[in-house]
């Protein structure tokens, strides 16, 4: 009997522990995980560096209020506004929780410069920014909105890949664009750089915000440390979460001068975010994802997994539709059920996660291994013949 509510639909498997790309059960089977945690354990399990982050910050100090200054915060911010577009950080503890502020900080902005009724934002239909009371609302997807209305108002929605009906949305009371760089639980779709170009000149011609969530493909998931670098634009707004604490639940807004103007004192807060324990955690990951080559390692090992990805489907092309992707935020779309596929990937001791569009989702760490890769690579091979 399980007293956790039944909220989740929980496979029937417990670890001990985690090494690396590696997950021990509780009767000692040991599993590739490429999964970590849905992108989140960026490092992998159990990375020196960081369990000796946290064990020294954890003897000298957990948490204090913002009401006093941070020093591992002021650090960690200062890391982030010099490695990106970003001048100012809002440290919170969860991705929901960052899209949210991300919104808060777009209103405010307008609000700061005389026009409270440019409040709406602007999304793409069934994406995902989170599980809060208004970020279900702004992924405008009826399965996660049905039964918790009223509804929550502000958003209009457009088609992922449609600017023609994007353009008819924006009206004078739009504030911001809210898209994901690559939707991530949508099934792994990855905004052309075009596309986001497109973002950038649209939000310029009627002066008003881009909001890029990263929480997914953030962080070096996608080989850059942030999945639009490529396209060379600058948002205006960035929720980021998971990767950044490596397993330690850090989320936080990243927002250029011009919009951070509104948020002023007394404006916006959060009681954990930022703590001293959670920020010492965010810099180690920083200097690591920051060391030479991590990002470049990320790029390579990337596309040796995609091409061979594209070799398996080559083989099998009534068993995998299609390998997307960009970095290590991999998906396979298949023709057969997502489900079955990713059952049998896990009775071979490969653990993988599934999207929306019948994508499984393959999400190595960063520092993932070739030999790792090549173990992975075999499973799924394995699995698609046994399929045929
Ligand atoms: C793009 C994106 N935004 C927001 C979230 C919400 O993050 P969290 O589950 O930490 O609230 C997620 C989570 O998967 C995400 O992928």
């Amino acid at each position: 009997m399980s007293y956790l509510a039944k909220n989740y639909n929980r496979k029937k498997i417990s670890f001990k522990y985690g090494k690396g790309s590696f997950l021990y059960t509780i009767n000692g089977k040991k599993y590739l995980d490429f999964v970590q945690g849905i992108a989140v354990n960026s490092l992998g399990h159990s990375h020196p560096k960081l369990v000796k982050t946290i064990n020294y910050q954890s003897k000298k100090l957990w948490h204090v209020s913002n009401a006093f200054i941070i020093p591992e915060g002021e650090k960690l911010a200062k890391k982030l506004a010099k490695k990106t577009f970003a001048d100012y950080i809002m440290f919170q503890n969860s991705g929901a929780e960052a899209t949210e502020a991300a919104i808060k900080v777009a209103r405010r902005f307008f609000y700061s410069i005389g026009k409270p009724k440019k409040n709406r934002i602007l999304c793409v239909k069934n994406s995902f920014h989170g599980r809060t009371i208004a970020a279900i609302y702004a992924s405008g997807s009826k399965k996660m909105t049905e039964g918790f209305g009223p509804k929550v108002g502000g958003f209009d929605h457009f088609k992922f890949g449609d600017h023609k009906s994007l353009k008819k949305k924006i009206t004078k009371n739009t504030a911001a664009i809210m898209v994901e760089t690559i939707m991530g639980e949508g099934g792994i779709k990855v905004m052309p750089d075009l596309h986001l170009k497109e973002l950038r000149k649209i939000c310029n011609k009627k002066k008003i915000l881009l909001i890029l969530d990263e929480v997914q493909c953030g962080i070096g998931r996608s080989g850059d440390f942030f999945a639009f670098e490529k396209s060379k634009i600058k948002p205006d707004i960035v929720p980021i979460a998971k990767g950044i604490g490596g397993g330690f639940p850090i989320g936080a807004v990243l927002m250029n001068k011009k919009v951070a103007k509104g948020m002023t004192a007394g404006t916006h807060g959060s009681t954990f975010g930022g703590n001293p324990l959670a920020m010492a955690v965010g810099n180690s990951v920083m200097d690591i994802i920051y060391k030479k080559k991590f990002l470049n390692n990320v790029k390579n090992i990337s596309q040796y997994f995609l091409s061979n990805l594209n070799k398996i489907k080559e083989i099998y092309p009534h068993i995998i539709k299609e390998i997307r992707g960009k970095g290590l935020l991999i998906g396979m779309q298949l023709h057969v059920d997502q489900n079955k596929f990713i059952k049998k990937l896990m009775q071979k001791k490969l653990l993988t996660i599934r999207a929306a569009e019948n994508v499984v989702r393959i999400l190595p760490p960063l520092n993932v291994k070739k030999n790792e890769i090549d173990q992975a690579l075999k499973i799924i091979k394995k699995v698609c013949s046994e399929l045929k």
